[in-house]
């Protein structure tokens, strides 16, 4: 009944036409030497394009993915995609170099064939689909980890989307391991596989587990002994001690990281050189004001609110911040606070 009111019944069973996949005609960015490879994840309400820009800069990232960006029942203007992704206005990438691949959320493959075509005509270096928001406004209207529990839907999303966009610029997915249990974890993946994507994101969690440690890197490396495209492994990696681990409990040198390197800058780069010498807390300190001068067009509040946000990741990793957090966590005019924490940097 429920499935046959969003119109999803047709999903539980096998699709009855085949759409010919294309060939892939582009290169994937996993060839390159410093391996592991370490994407930045894609984080709505937190990872916006001057983030992105900081974060870059300060190294070791070798591709973004945008916030999500909903698709519901038309095809976006093209200042959405330059709002979410302002990347497209320098072919795609950070000031840094790095590419910011475009995300997509949404059910109907239609709507998210054709705005994946206009993403990728405006300069995307790559589509990715989500089907891993566990939010429960986006779920209720069909987007996100809710799709996990139809494989042929994932399948067609993936299908049509690789036939809208050009042939070179690769389609890739960014799964959970489930809605409410992992039971069609490999199922989903396959379908995904054989939808034509290049790469596969593994978030190692259902949408009911949320973000409650631990991640379950293993079933990464079950997905990945059933797909032949390669699979990003991502959740819980907040140290190179965890990188290693979860590396060799996946099976796969191609990571993808979110709080980690919100909380820790400097992560990638301390996961990929050993000699890499780790930015002090004050070093950390200093990227709010640098992220501040980036944000001319917020009040005030929301400025310092953004600031407490970093501030907050960053009290995760360090003792001296978690301090500094306490301190400053009730100041609310702008001055005073940018006051307090210049003291901080100083000391
Ligand atoms: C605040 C927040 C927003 C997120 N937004 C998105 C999103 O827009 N698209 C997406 O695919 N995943 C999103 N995620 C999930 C992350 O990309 C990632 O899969 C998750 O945080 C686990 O990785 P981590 O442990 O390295 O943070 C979000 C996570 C957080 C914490």
């Amino acid at each position: 009944m429920w499935l046959a009111e969003k119109g999803l019944d047709a999903y539980t069973r096998a699709p009855s036409v085949a759409i010919r996949i294309p060939m892939f005609t582009g290169t994937l960015p996993f060839s390159i030497q410093d391996r592991p490879y370490i994407a930045l994840a894609p984080m709505e309400g937190l990872m916006d394009g001057e983030f992105r820009e900081l974060l870059t800069a300060v190294g070791g990232i070798d591709h973004c993915v945008t916030e999500f960006i909903r698709i519901t029942t038309q095809v976006l203007p093209a200042k959405v995609y330059y709002r979410l992704c302002p990347e497209l206005h320098n072919s795609g990438k950070t000031l840094a170099g790095t590419p910011v691949h475009v995300q997509l959320l949404g059910s109907d493959p239609e709507m998210m064939a054709a705005n994946a075509a206009v993403a990728a005509s405006l300069g995307a270096p790559a589509i990715d689909l989500n089907f891993g928001c566990p939010a429960k406004t986006v779920n209720r209207s069909m987007g996100g980890a809710v799709l996990l529990q139809f494989p042929d839907l994932l399948h067609r999303i993936a299908t049509q989307v690789r036939a809208a966009v050009p042939n070179h610029i690769p389609v890739s997915a960014k799964m959970r391991l489930g809605f409410n249990d992992k039971t069609l974890a490999i199922e989903n993946a396959q379908a995904l596989a054989s939808g034509g994507i290049q790469w596969l994101t593994v978030h190692a969690r259902t949408k009911t587990e949320g973000y409650k440690p631990p991640a379950y890197w293993d079933w990464i490396k079950q997905i990945k002994d059933v797909v032949t495209i390669p699979v990003l492994a991502n959740g819980e990696i907040w140290t190179p001690a965890q990188a290693a681990q979860c590396q060799q409990e996946s099976g796969s040198d191609v990571l993808m990281i979110g709080r980690g390197l919100v909380s820790t800058p400097d992560l990638a780069l301390r996961i990929k050189q050993p000699d890499h010498v780790p930015m002090t807390w004050q070093q950390h300190l200093a990227l709010l004001p640098l992220l501040a001068t980036k944000l001319p067009d917020i009040t005030d509040k929301q400025l310092v609110d953004r600031m407490k946000q970093w501030l907050h990741y960053f009290s995760i990793q360090s003792a001296e911040l978690a301090q500094v957090f306490e301190d400053v966590k009730r100041e609310r005019d702008r001055a005073a606070f940018f006051a307090a924490l210049q003291e901080r940097i100083d000391s």
